[in-house]
């Protein structure tokens, strides 16, 4: 990341909440995954995004106007034998001069100094009810606060989420962002690729997950965006599949969910192939549905669009393969207005993609869907799930479960397809496949 981004951020946010206002961000806590086991840290994406701070046990003070320094970092203080043990830190001569704080404090003096920070402030913007802990502190900053205003110190009046502001400032990515998560879908897509060359019936889902966490790391992502879904056959059908732990069987389909994170950014593809490299004719039938509804649903990413345009495409075009294929019936735009879709395609065709991969940023404005806006990503991601012992739908479509999803990044003249290193026609699919040994 362009390390000039931060303090512009952190300008653009203080500029917006105006004076007489403060804005508290804590770093995200230490994750526990089994008694002393720890789960890999990953910061908060609002935290990280205004800092670009790594480090536990911190939080970001921004203070508008303040004459001593705007901007504060509390954080951990240098301590030889601990760093011995986990690594060297910061500290705040560190914090100061290659975080950019103006002013830092070592993080235990924290409840000393924040409720001073908080005197006279008018709005205090930070995530309510994300960390309970976090919540009582402020309330115990505020009491104290309100102990002094016998002596003429102004307590704050006003709670302000800061996930609005801040939100709508990462939902729109600047060009040193979108460059990572260009990389990031390419590292991805090559991952992708890999898969579908490496794929053999008789494998673990586990193992072709192997092959996707092998490519992201060769090419500098050590963390998955998500947790990958590898999901053979009526597996594709749980959406949120992630045991990963079935043998993949020739002849059916595996459906593959995985993007890396790349400095924190994330990427989200999903294809799906034939286990053994040949798609059956119900097979195919179904996933040209699927691929069709996801190029309809591409073409109708342009700056202007609403939002909602991306989606209301695809359900058009599935409803209409749907109903072709004779998996529902009737007349289509009644079909269409009683959602019959619904019954195979359960979730929307996507969401904003940025640090975190559902992204922050709002859906609706005033009730209505947004408008497309050059700079925005989101994924395009329709899919059609027909599950083993559907009730009434011909046993050859069963356990076919297609998600295709690309990400794509909204430009001044129509948009970009992040992801598209990855092939997913049937007869490129097929090809791919055929190369390998
Ligand atoms: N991988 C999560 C999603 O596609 O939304
Ligand atoms: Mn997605
Ligand atoms: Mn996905």
């Amino acid at each position: 990341m362009n390390k000039k981004e931060y303090p512009k951020r952190r300008r653009h946010l203080m500029q917006m909440m105006g004076h007489n206002s403060i804005a508290i961000l804590p770093a995200a806590p230490i994750l526990i995954r089994n008694r002393d086991v720890e789960y890999a840290y990953r910061p908060d994406s609002n935290f990280y995004y205004l800092s670009g701070f790594e480090e536990p046990e911190a939080v970001v003070v921004l203070v508008p106007g303040r004459r001593q320094g705007e901007y504060i970092l509390f954080c951990q203080e240098r301590d030889k034998k601990m760093e011995m043990w986990n690594g060297p830190r910061a500290g705040q001569e560190g914090a100061c001069i290659d975080y950019g704080a103006d002013d830092a404090f070592p993080i235990d003096d924290l409840d000393e100094i924040l409720s001073g920070l908080l005197e006279d402030r008018e709005k205090v913007f930070y995530t309510m009810g994300f960390s309970a802990e976090f919540d009582h502190k402020m309330m115990e900053w505020l009491n104290q606060v309100r102990e002094k205003s016998r002596i003429g110190v102004h307590a704050p009046n006003e709670f302000v989420a800061l996930d609005h502001l801040l939100h709508e400032m990462r939902l729109f990515k600047s060009r040193s962002e979108i460059k990572i998560m260009r990389d990031a879908a390419k590292i991805s897509a090559r991952a992708h690729c890999r898969a579908m060359q490496e794929c053999k019936p008789g494998m673990m889902e586990y193992q072709l997950e192997a092959e996707l966490l092998h490519e992201f790391a060769q090419h500098g992502c050590r963390e998955q965006a998500y947790q990958s879904i590898v999901g053979g056959g009526d597996n594709a059908c749980v959406l949120h599949y992630i045991r990963n732990d079935g043998e993949l069987q020739d002849g059916d389909l595996v459906l593959i969910d995985a993007g890396a994170e790349k400095q924190y950014y994330a990427s989200d593809i999903t294809r799906t192939f034939p286990v053994g490299g040949t798609f059956s004719e119900p097979q195919k039938a179904i996933y040209k549905v699927v691929l069709a509804a996801q190029e309809a649903a591409i073409e109708a990413v342009i700056p202007g669009n609403h939002w909602n345009d991306p989606h209301f495409a695809a359900v058009r075009v599935i409803t209409k393969g749907l109903q072709k294929l004779g998996l529902i019936k009737g007349n289509l735009r009644t079909l269409i207005k009683d959602e019959a879709y619904r019954r195979f395609f359960v979730h929307r065709t996507g969401h904003w993609l940025g640090m975190d991969v559902h992204d922050v940023g709002e859906y609706k404005i005033d009730g209505v869907w947004r408008l497309l806006e050059p700079g925005m990503v989101l994924t395009v991601e329709p899919g059609i799930y027909i599950p083993r012992g559907s009730k009434g739908i011909a046993k050859k479509w069963w356990g076919i479960g297609v998600r295709i999803e690309d990400d794509v990044l909204v430009t001044k003249d129509g948009h970009e397809i992040l992801s598209d290193g990855v092939p997913k026609t049937v007869d490129e699919i097929e090809a791919l496949m055929a190369t390998s040994d």
